[in-house]
C-alpha cells in the first residue's frame, strides 16, 4: 500500500492521455489531486502521459507519483473495477470521476454510427454502473455544443431546443440523457455536471502537450497549423455561402487551458454542493468566423495559411456561440485566454513538435 496524504482527492480521468484530457491532468496534478487514468490510446499516445509528468515535475517532482496510469477500455468492467480496487488498496479510494473517453468525428460517426454508439454509450454505462457499484457519485461529463444542432439564435443557452444534426451529436445527447436518468433514479445521491465544449484549440504554454489526433485531422486548428508547417498546401474552408457575416462558419474557439480549469471548478463545485444534475456551456461567448480565425493565427504568428472555398460539409452548422451567463454564475468563474493566445500557444506546439508524440 503507498502511503498517502488522506486529504488528498482522488479522481478516476477516463481518456486522459487525449487532448483535453492530458491538459486537465496537468491542472489537476498541479492541484494536488490523485489521477487514476485509463485510456485505449485509440485516438492519443502514451508519450502525451509521460510529458504530463515531466511537466508537473519541473514544478514539484513528488506530483508525478500521483499519476497512475491504466491502458484499455471503458466497456472492460473487470478492468474498471481492478482501478477501483487499486485505488482503495492505495489507501484513497477514487470518489469522482471526469469522463472525457469517446470517439469524436463527426465524418467517421456519419459513416460508422455503430462504432460511435458502442465506444460512446455502452462506454458510459459500463463507467457508471461500475461506478454506482463503488459507492463513487460525482461525475463531469465531455460532452458538446454539437447536440444544440442548428439554431437560429446568436447565443445559445443551456435550455436550447437539443437537436444533433449527426450521430455523434446524437451519441452526447443520449448519454446526457442517460446521466439524467441515472440523476432521478436517486437524486439525494448523484452529482452530474454535463460540460458542453464549444470548440477547443490552443496548446498549454510549455508547448510539451497539445493536439495530434491520429489519422486525418477532423478539426480546423490542426489543419491550420499543418498549412503553416508546409504539410499541407492550402486549408479548404468549407462553405462562404453561410449565413453568416462574412460567409464562412462562425464557431466559439477556448482556449484548452481554459477548459481544463473549467473542468477543476465544476468538480469542485459538484464536491462542495448539494446532489445535482447540471448542464453548462463551456465557451467564451465570443464567435469568430473561419477567415477571422486564419487572419489571426497569421497576424500572430507571423506566417501565411493559403485557403479555398470548398463545398459546405456535411453535419455542419452556420454559427454556434455559448451564452456562458450560467457558468459565470455558477462558478463564478470563465474563460480569460483570447484568441491571439490560443493561435500563439497552438502554433508553438505545433512548430516544437512537428512530428507530435511520435
Ligand atoms: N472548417 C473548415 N475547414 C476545415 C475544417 C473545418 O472550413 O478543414 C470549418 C467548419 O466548417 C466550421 C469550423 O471550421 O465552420 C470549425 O470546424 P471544426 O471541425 O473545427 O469544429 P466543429 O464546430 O465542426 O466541431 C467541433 C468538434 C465537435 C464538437 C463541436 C461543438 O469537432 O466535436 O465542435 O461545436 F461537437
Amino acid at each position: 500500500m503507498k502511503h498517502r496524504n488522506c486529504n488528498m482527492k482522488s479522481i478516476l480521468v477516463t481518456g486522459g492521455a487525449g487532448f483535453i484530457g492530458s491538459h486537465t491532468c496537468v491542472t489537476l496534478l498541479e492541484k494536488g489531486y490523485e489521477l487514476y487514468v485509463i485510456d485505449s490510446y485509440v485516438n492519443s499516445y502514451p508519450t502525451s502521459l509521460k510529458r504530463v509528468i515531466e511537466l508537473v515535475s519541473k514544478k514539484d517532482k513528488s506530483l508525478s507519483r500521483n499519476l497512475n496510469v491504466f491502458e484499455g477500455d471503458l466497456r472492460d468492467s473487470n478492468l474498471l473495477q481492478s482501478i477501483f480496487d487499486k485505488s482503495r488498496e492505495n489507501g484513497n479510494p477514487i470518489d469522482s470521476v471526469i469522463h472525457f473517453a469517446g470517439i469524436k468525428s463527426v465524418a467517421q460517426s456519419i459513416l460508422d454510427p455503430i462504432s460511435y454508439w458502442d465506444s460512446n454509450l455502452i462506454g458510459t454505462i459500463c463507467l457508471i454502473n461500475t461506478m454506482n457499484q463503488n459507492n463513487c457519485h460525482e461525475i463531469v461529463f465531455s460532452s458538446s455544443a454539437t447536440i444544440y444542432g442548428n439554431t437560429d439564435r446568436e447565443k445559445i443557452t443551456e435550455d436550447a431546443l437539443i437537436k444533433p444534426v449527426n450521430p455523434y451529436g446524437i451519441t452526447k445527447m443520449s448519454i446526457e440523457k442517460f446521466l439524467r436518468n441515472v440523476y432521478d433514479s436517486c437524486q439525494e445521491k448523484w452529482k452530474i455536471a454535463n460540460l458542453r465544449y464549444f470548440n477547443p484549440i490552443g496548446a498549454h504554454s510549455s508547448s510539451l502537450i497539445g493536439e495530434y489526433p491520429k489519422g486525418e485531422p477532423n478539426n480546423i486548428f490542426p489543419y491550420i497549423n499543418n498549412v503553416a508547417s508546409g504539410d499541407l498546401l492550402s486549408l479548404s474552408i468549407f462553405g462562404n455561402d453561410w449565413p453568416t457575416a462574412d460567409g464562412t462558419g462562425v464557431r466559439d474557439y477556448i482556449h484548452v487551458m481554459d477548459l481544463a480549469e473549467g473542468h477543476i471548478r465544476s468538480l469542485e463545485f459538484l464536491k462542495n454542493n448539494k446532489p445535482q444534475f447540471l448542464n453548462l456551456n463551456m465557451g467564451t461567448g465570443k464567435g469568430t468566423s473561419v477567415l477571422e480565425l486564419i487572419k489571426t493565427f497569421e497576424e500572430v504568428n507571423k506566417v501565411r495559411i493559403p485557403f479555398t472555398f470548398g463545398e459546405r460539409r456535411s453535419g455542419d452548422v452556420a454559427k454556434l456561440i455559448a451564452d456562458n451567463s450560467l457558468l459565470k454564475l455558477i462558478l463564478n468563474w470563465e474563460p480569460k485566454r483570447t484568441l491571439e493566445e490560443m493561435c500563439k500557444d497552438g502554433w508553438k506546439w505545433q512548430s516544437q513538435n512537428p512530428l507530435g508524440y511520435k
